[in-house]
């Protein structure tokens, strides 16, 4: 049991997130909008990616600081070759508590078996909507739901612990609410609404579109008695509820409304391995090229605890304060939603 670093705020480093690759197969306009990822769009190349064995080695460093809960994220993670031996190398790291992957679902079926054997049990699924066109739409490849939603069921057979996640956007899938919220009470699955974020410089974000939690909550109770649960632990990002009859939960993730900063304790490695202690930050470390370069595991444990001592940074409740206006940021399929 590693005490953790801590950063200026008094916030310990306790997460990695790791983006395996910045592409991705859907083109969801709220992360990766058709229009700037296009056909010619330059995404990196392979030998700018970490390797497994050099993902494993930051992991293991971050670790040693105090992170203890992983989260393999992208762009798509499951875009990447002989993902089982990356999860199987994470599960044999001595302090990793937790592991969990964030994926759009559309490869589970190939590969949630193997990945399970690695040793992975927890998925958070991405899907905005049940109804076909509302989904394709927002997916911007017509992608139907109903092959996430077979890999949603296969992965709960498999022993899975599942979570969905929805991205909610005034005007384009507000409607999809109350069908998607009695889809997975009956599953027993818990899904949470996301706040869409202004991500990215290019993501058409206004506070207009946003749905806030509490419009969610409100067409919520107008069918559904719910009561709120208690943080389940220091950090938490979502605020969970349950449904009075049943013991199926529902979460927020109130990053625009009630932002949670002041306990966050996530740091993010990008796929070419530099380190940001922001979701909008503006600029991360290069990892990669102290470790192409030769670097020892003590001179990148300095980095790191030194970049993660000097952190002050509280983006969404800046945005809250209106102190974050104009600030360059970058794209969530690369930095790692
Ligand atoms: P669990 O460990 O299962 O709770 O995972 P998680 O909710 O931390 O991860 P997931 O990848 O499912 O993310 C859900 C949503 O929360 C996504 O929209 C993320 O972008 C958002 N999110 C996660 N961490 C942060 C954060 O530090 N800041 C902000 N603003 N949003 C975050
Ligand atoms: N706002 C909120 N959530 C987003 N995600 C991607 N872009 C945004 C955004 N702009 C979500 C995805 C996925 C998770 C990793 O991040 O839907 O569930
Ligand atoms: Fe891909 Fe997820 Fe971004 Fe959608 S939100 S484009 S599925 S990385
Ligand atoms: Fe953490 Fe930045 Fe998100 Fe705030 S905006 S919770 S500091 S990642």
């Amino acid at each position: 049991n590693t005490t953790s670093i801590q950063d200026q705020l008094k916030r310990p480093i306790r997460d990695l997130r790791i983006s395996l690759t910045d592409r991705c197969n859907f083109r969801c306009s709220y992360c990766m909008p058709k229009e700037i990822f296009g056909e010619d769009y330059a995404f990196l190349p392979a030998r700018e990616l970490l390797s497994f064995a050099e993902i494993l080695r930051l992991t293991r460093l971050f670790v040693s600081l105090g992170v203890v809960k992983i989260r393999l994220t992208g762009g798509e993670p499951l875009l990447r070759k002989d993902l089982p031996e990356l999860v199987a190398g994470i599960r044999s790291l001595n302090g990793v508590e937790d592991i969990g992957l964030t994926t759009n679902g559309v490869l589970l079926g190939q590969q949630a078996k193997g990945l399970y054997a690695a040793g992975l049990r927890r998925l958070n699924i991405s899907l905005d909507a049940l109804h076909p066109e509302i989904f394709g739409t927002m997916n911007g490849r017509g992608l139907k739901p109903s092959l996430i939603l077979k890999h949603i069921d296969q992965a709960r057979e498999m022993g899975y612990e599942l979570k969905v996640n929805m991205v909610v956007q005034k005007g384009v899938n507000e409607s999809e609410i109350l069908p998607m919220a009695a889809y997975f009470k009956e599953r027993k699955i818990t899904l949470r609404f996301i706040e869409f974020m202004d991500a990215g410089n290019d993501n058409g974000w206004s506070l207009a579109k946003v749905v806030t939690k509490k419009e969610i909550l409100q067409s919520l109770r107008e069918v559904y008695e719910l009561e709120a649960l208690e943080q389940d632990f220091y950090g938490e990002v979502a605020q969970r509820y349950r449904y009075k009859d049943s013991d199926a939960e529902i979460g927020f993730i109130t990053s625009v409304s009630e932002s949670f900063c002041s306990s966050c304790t996530r740091a993010r490695l990008s796929s070419d391995g530099k380190f940001y202690t922001c979701l909008f930050a503006s600029g991360g470390t290069d990892l990669r090229a102290l470790l192409r370069s030769g670097a020892d595991d003590s001179s990148l444990l300095n980095v790191i605890s030194d970049v993660w001592e000097k952190r002050t940074d509280r983006y969404s409740d800046e945005r809250q304060e209106h102190t974050a206006a104009g600030r360059k940021k970058i794209s969530m399929s690369y930095i790692g939603g």
